[in-house]
């Protein structure tokens, strides 16, 4: 049987109900949900669980994954910093701001720091031009959104996160 299935039975049954039977491909998104929260990311072997669930190739699950900022193929930390570097940020000092809080980390964008707290990400327009420098945070507990930020401030953010784990 599908693995994902498997776990999920239920939950996915209750998903896939809300659908009409030639439209159940649209259950993409919810199915990714349920796949993601178990590791924190999209695994490959979801991908084709996915795929074999609602009869559609692999690669279009994947091409899913890649488009959304919400959804990751790969490990990351606790917290995804994402920070938004699309153009009208750009102009109001993002990219700046985004290469302060990677040095302050010891990262690189995309990668995670040294004690698995914080995946720091560039993203595209977050919604909130007018507020940059700026980037939302998904955790388990949810997605926030943080405007007008400065690197001091975004390091005490994460200077907490990191009190929070000891
Ligand atoms: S360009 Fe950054 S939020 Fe829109």
């Amino acid at each position: 049987m599908n693995p994902l299935r498997e776990r999920y039975g239920q939950e996915i049954d209750d998903i896939l109900a809300k659908y009409p039977q030639e439209q159940k491909r649209s259950a993409v998104m919810p199915l990714l949900y349920v796949a993601q929260r178990e590791h924190g990311y999209v695994t490959r072997e979801h991908l084709d669980q996915i795929g074999e669930v609602l009869s559609i190739a692999p690669t279009e699950v994947a091409s899913i994954v890649g488009f959304y900022t919400l959804y990751h193929d790969t490990p990351g930390g606790k917290y995804r910093l994402q920070v938004c570097n699309d153009l009208p940020c750009a102009l109001r000092g993002a990219d700046q701001f985004l290469e302060g809080v990677c040095e302050h980390l010891n990262v690189r964008p995309g990668e995670t720091t040294e004690d698995g707290v914080v995946t720091v990400e560039a993203v595209m327009c977050l919604a909130a031009c007018d507020k940059a420098p700026m980037f939302q945070v998904q955790s388990r507990e949810g997605i926030s959104y943080h405007e007008n930020q400065t690197v001091q401030s975004t390091v005490a953010l994460v200077d907490g996160w990191r009190k929070e784990e000891m």
